[in-house]
């Protein structure tokens, strides 16, 4: 940003605050709606949180309207209910927990600051109360409770799922992971803590390698494939049905490997889905792996193989190969077996 756009926000500002201002310098009666901002979009809380908008821009809460997947899904959006979620009016105004509503503005910003902060009666929410503030945030348990992400985030049972689990029970939230802590740089160069707003998840390898402890292990005359849900707060993989994560292995002999197998998929199948996810699955069986089970496979040993070779992939979509941009490598091990 050049000097005479800062110049312009910062007019452009101090107007919409005159009101306040007057209120705070000449210290008279409460400010009325009338004289507080009227707040519609993230570029207006930019100027002053300027690296809260660059973690949230290019994220796929911001993107959620443009994402070209999902216009591809949602025939660009004329199925309308796909809106909902991806292009909502705020919580607050819908209610905390409970399905959001569309709109139609500001099409560019997704699921924006306005969607989550903005209170019923037009303030800020927040995890305190800073009257002192520009914007006057307001504590809002509401705001802060799970229930915030549950409007968009249960559809699927994601939030079910992170109720029965361990990290409910001890505390650790969605915000706890999706929002690490940051350090936040005042304009007079103090600093304080911030959480972070590019939320995480199945796009980001270093996130998903958190999720699962791959072992590979001989025993006997076998050799043990295991997943352990060690850091997901929920289902692994979790949300959308077209998610998979996937064991592979292939046993190498004197000649090279043979061709590589699948030992088990974790996935949620679609609702008219027949074939079971996995041999021994029911047809229609979630087989994704809940927070802090673990689930193994037993391969017997060939008698010609020297050694194992095992990977773990995390694909967006499960009907793609190996070298498809929408499949991670997320783990690769070798077992010597002579
Ligand atoms: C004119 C500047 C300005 C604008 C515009 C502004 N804020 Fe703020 N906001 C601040 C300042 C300054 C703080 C205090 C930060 C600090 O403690 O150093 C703050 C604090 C906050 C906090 C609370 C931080 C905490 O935990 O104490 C939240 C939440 C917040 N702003 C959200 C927003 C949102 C959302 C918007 C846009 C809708 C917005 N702000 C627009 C200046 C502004
Ligand atoms: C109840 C809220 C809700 C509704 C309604 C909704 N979505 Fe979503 N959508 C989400 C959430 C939450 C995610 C993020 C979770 C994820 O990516 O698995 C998401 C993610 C997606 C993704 C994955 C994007 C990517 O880059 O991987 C696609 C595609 C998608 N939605 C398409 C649609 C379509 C098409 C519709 C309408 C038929 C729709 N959504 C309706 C909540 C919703
Ligand atoms: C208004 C609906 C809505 C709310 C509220 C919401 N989300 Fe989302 N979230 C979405 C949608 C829709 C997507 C996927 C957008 C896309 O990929 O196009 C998403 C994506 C995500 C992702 C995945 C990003 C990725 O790159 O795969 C995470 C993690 C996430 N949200 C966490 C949260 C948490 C934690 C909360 C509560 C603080 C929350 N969300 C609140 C709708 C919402
Ligand atoms: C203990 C840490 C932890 C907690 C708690 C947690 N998550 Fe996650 N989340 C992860 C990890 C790790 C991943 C990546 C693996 C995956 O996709 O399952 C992830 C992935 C996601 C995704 C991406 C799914 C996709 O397909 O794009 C969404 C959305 C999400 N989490 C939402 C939530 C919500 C909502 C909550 C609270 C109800 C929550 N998470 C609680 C760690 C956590
Ligand atoms: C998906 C919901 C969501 C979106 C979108 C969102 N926030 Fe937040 N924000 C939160 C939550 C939840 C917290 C509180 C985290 C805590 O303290 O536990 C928070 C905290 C904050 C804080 C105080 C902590 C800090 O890092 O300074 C500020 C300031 C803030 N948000 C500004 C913004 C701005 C500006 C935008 C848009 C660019 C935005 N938020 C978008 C949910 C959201």
């Amino acid at each position: 940003m050049n000097l005479a756009t800062r110049i312009g926000l910062a007019t452009g500002l101090l107007g919409s605050f005159a009101g306040t201002i007057a209120y705070l310098a000449g210290g008279g009666s409460p400010p009325t709606a009338a004289a507080t901002v009227r707040w519609e979009s993230a570029a207006q809380c930019r100027s002053c949180h300027e690296d809260v908008y660059a973690e949230w821009h290019g994220s796929h809460h911001q993107i959620a309207f443009s994402n070209p997947e999902v216009r591809a899904l949602s025939d660009d959006f004329r199925k309308e209910e796909c809106m909902d979620c991806h292009l909502p009016r705020p919580l607050a105004v819908t209610g905390f927990g409970k399905r959001t509503l569309p709109r139609r503005t500001h099409f560019d910003e997704g699921i924006s600051c306005i969607s989550c902060h903005l209170g019923a009666d037009g303030g800020i929410l927040g995890r305190r109360d800073r009257p002192e503030v520009p914007c006057r945030p307001r504590a809002s348990a509401e705001f802060l409770a799970v229930d915030a992400c549950a409007s968009c985030h249960n559809q699927h049972g994601t939030t079910d799922q992170w109720r029965a689990s361990h990290f409910a029970a001890q505390g650790t939230d969605c915000s706890s992971c999706h929002m690490p802590e940051v350090t936040r740089h005042r304009p007079d160069g103090s600093t304080r803590m911030g959480r972070g707003h590019v939320y995480r998840g199945a796009h980001d390898p270093a996130t998903l390698r958190q999720a699962g402890r791959f072992e590979v292990q001989r025993d006997g005359g076998e050799v043990v494939l295991a997943l352990t849900n060690v850091g997901a707060g929920h289902n692994f993989p979790t949300e959308e049905r077209h998610r998979a994560v996937d064991m592979t292995y292939r046993f190498v002999g004197a000649d090279g490997g043979g061709e590589w197998q699948r030992a088990w998929r974790f996935r949620q199948p679609y609702r008219d889905e027949m074939e079971p996810i996995n041999p021994g699955n029911a047809p229609g069986e979630n087989a994704q792996l809940p927070a802090g089970q673990r689930h193994a496979v037993r391969l017997p040993i060939p008698p010609e193989a020297l050694a194992l070779e095992a990977r773990l992939w995390y694909r967006l979509t499960p009907f793609v190969s190996d070298d498809d941009p929408r499949s991670t490598l997320l783990e690769e091990r070798r077992l010597d077996l002579r």
